[in-house]
């Protein structure tokens, strides 16, 4: 049996894999599971309670239900929700949107996916790329790429302050040199808020991206699965959403309680949303109904992004305080950075002092039931020295959504054993 490329570039072993495959797999017996690794968002009962009215409302009203189970939506998504989507945006931000500058997607990861592909590859006798100027960024990008070796990336600067966090910093300077320096760079991609770090780009600095995308004709792919309006996992007041036609904007219902559901929303300009419907005719015909049905009515009702502001946000900056509070108690006496908690649900730990890489230091955490996600995954990319970054293999990315006795004592082992494991 042969696999093509193809196949063997995405059936190869990935970091995405290895953090589903934590997610799901048991530990040995002996030990108490710990799970600060994957991506799985928190239970919210305010939220939850708000998606089971909808249900129950489904259940009861004629034949909505049967309706909705029995029939294909369209490849681009479900019309009514695509409409009430596109009048969400326009009455509430002013954006110049119609439906045909919305697709809905089984999950953003496949947004992503098709994005991805769409303007990085071989295109004529051209080889174009795809550019991430904020490194490290979201493991589950890594190895999106069919094609071999069209990712590059710039490594992010480091601030540091007194209180033991840092944040990355863009270049900007780097990515505008890097656009003029190499015409086929096909799209800029970030994450906003950053998962791993947390970061949260400012206003400014999207300003300054997006700019950058106009200058060069290329789309600016903003991955806003943590962001505003929703979920608002973001803990700044420096952020808008923002969206013109020179970005891509990528949209999620996972972190507002709909993970197992797989509902992506992606905006942008009306060719790029057409050839995101027809690749989605292709690979899976079309998107699955139940979360755009769940969620139609508590978007236009604008309860959805009031669940988001005044529930969800709250709920998850509570989290952070607490996991930072205890990272602070149990790391004392050890040289610890974090990076700022700024959105996201994930706290990025830099242990300068570690006597091996990251990812061997996971593998004595795994050991004790504590899953934690290595910062290698996080830095990829062609060519920028990305691997040289300071950070590259001294990072963890921890998960800090789930139960409070369990990361608390996580925090407590990892400390214990950075302790043991130091120069
Ligand atoms: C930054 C980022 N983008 C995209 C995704 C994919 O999310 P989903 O496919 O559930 O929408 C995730 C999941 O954790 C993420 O962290």
């Amino acid at each position: 049996m042969v696999f093509t490329d193809f196949g063997n570039k995405l059936s190869q072993h990935s970091g995405i894999l290895q953090l589903m495959d934590d997610i799901a797999k048991p530990l040995p017996s002996d030990v108490t599971p710990h799970p600060l690794g994957g991506g799985n968002p928190a239970r919210v009962p305010e939220v939850e309670r708000a998606y089971r009215r909808e249900l129950e409302h489904l259940l009861s009203d004629g034949e909505r239900f049967e309706d909705m189970i029995a029939h294909y939506d369209s490849p681009q998504g479900r019309v009514s929700f695509l409409e009430s989507a596109a009048a969400f945006f326009r009455e509430r931000y002013g954006w110049p949107v119609t439906m045909e500058n919305i697709a809905l997607t089984n999950g953003s990861q496949s947004s992503m996916f098709y994005l991805f592909n769409l303007f990085a590859g071989k295109a004529g006798n051209e080889k174009r790329t795809l550019l991430f100027p904020l490194m490290p960024e979201y493991i589950g990008y890594a190895d999106q790429g069919i094609e071999e070796g069209t990712f590059v990336s710039i490594p992010s600067l480091v601030e540091y302050y007194d209180d033991r966090t840092f944040k990355y910093r863009m270049d900007i300077k780097a990515v505008g040199s890097y656009l003029e320096e190499h015409p086929e760079v096909g799209a800029i991609c970030v994450s906003r808020p950053t998962n791993p770090s947390g970061n949260v780009l400012t206003d400014d600095e999207i300003h300054a991206l997006s700019d950058l995308a106009h200058k060069h004709s290329i789309p600016l792919i903003v991955d806003n699965a943590y962001g505003l309006p929703f979920p608002d996992i973001v803990f700044t007041d420096d952020a808008e959403p923002i969206w013109n036609e020179d970005i891509v904007l990528s949209m999620s219902l996972s972190k507002i309680g709909l993970p197992s559901i797989r509902t992506g929303i992606v905006i942008a300009r009306k060719e790029i949303i057409s050839a995101v419907g027809n690749i989605n005719a292709i690979a899976a015909l079309a998107t699955g109904s139940f979360g755009p049905v769940l969620a139609e009515n508590l978007l236009t009702s604008g309860e959805l992004t009031k669940l988001a502001a005044d529930v969800v946000r709250p709920f998850y900056e509570n989290k952070m305080q607490k996991a930072v509070s205890w990272i602070r108690k149990y790391f004392d006496g050890t040289e610890y950075f974090i990076h700022r908690p700024e959105g996201s649900i994930f706290l990025w730990l830099y242990l300068p002092s570690l006597s091996m890489p990251s990812l061997e230091f996971y593998s004595v955490l795994m050991k004790e039931g504590v899953v934690t996600v290595p910062g290698e995954y996080f830095f990829f990319g062609e060519g920028t020295g990305v691997k040289d970054h300071p950070h590259y293999d001294r990072c963890l990315r921890i998960n800090y959504s789930g139960d409070a006795a369990l990361t608390e004592d996580g925090i407590r082992i990892i400390a214990e054993k950075y302790r043991e494991y130091s120069v």
